[in-house]
């Protein structure tokens, strides 16, 4: 068997986003026997029903997930709920026929945000996840400030104690996936 494909995706699209930040460490960390992939949100346009021959980039990322065997949801907080580039991602792959890119696959979510180290809009994609019916892991939570001096300025994750945490929470997820197969 090769190794568990793992797809990342990002709630914030710009270059130093320090939620990006903790998928890159995710992606160059990854344990033994796991691959970390991030997906290309740039251009992947807001959901519109009515656009019947699909972009690119969606069909990119419809490709990924159903490639991918978990998914890491890095989840920053807009105005206490989830960011809307992740929910927008979210919409346009659960509406493939019956849900099934989405249904049962385990899912991991990390983020960095202000006060609350993005907890609520954690919470608020917990809650969107039921509906989805994606396997999400329960714990280890990962939850950190976008603005302790943890990433550079480049985005990148340089608290240790957050590295180990990214570490871990990564060798549950493959663990979880395991335990569900
Ligand atoms: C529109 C907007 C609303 C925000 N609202 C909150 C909020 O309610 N709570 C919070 O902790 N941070 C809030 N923030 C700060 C973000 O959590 C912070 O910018 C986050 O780290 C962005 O992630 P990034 O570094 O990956 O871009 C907000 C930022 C933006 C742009």
């Amino acid at each position: 068997m090769g190794d568990l494909r793992v797809l990342g995706i990002c709630g914030s699209l710009r270059k130093a986003s320090t939620n990006l930040g903790l998928l890159r460490y995710a992606l160059q960390h990854a344990p033994d026997g796991m691959s970390v992939t991030i997906a290309d949100l740039a251009e992947v346009p807001f959901y519109n029903a009515d656009i019947v021959d699909k972009p690119a980039a969606v069909v990119r990322l419809l490709e990924d997930v159903e490639q991918a065997d978990a998914l890491l949801l890095a989840c920053p907080e807009y105005n206490y709920s989830l960011a809307p580039a992740l929910k927008n991602a979210l919409d346009w792959v659960s509406r493939a026929p019956e849900n099934c890119l989405l249904s049962g696959k385990p899912t991991a979510i990390l983020g960095a945000g202000g006060g609350m180290g993005s907890a609520r809009s954690q919470y608020h994609l917990r809650q969107v996840a039921v509906f989805l019916n994606l396997h999400l892991l329960n714990k280890p939570e990962l939850f950190c400030s976008a603005f302790d001096g943890s990433f550079d300025e480049h985005g990148d994750l340089i608290n240790e104690k957050i590295q180990a945490q990214v570490v871990t929470q990564l060798q549950a997820l493959q663990d979880w996936v395991l335990r569900l197969r």
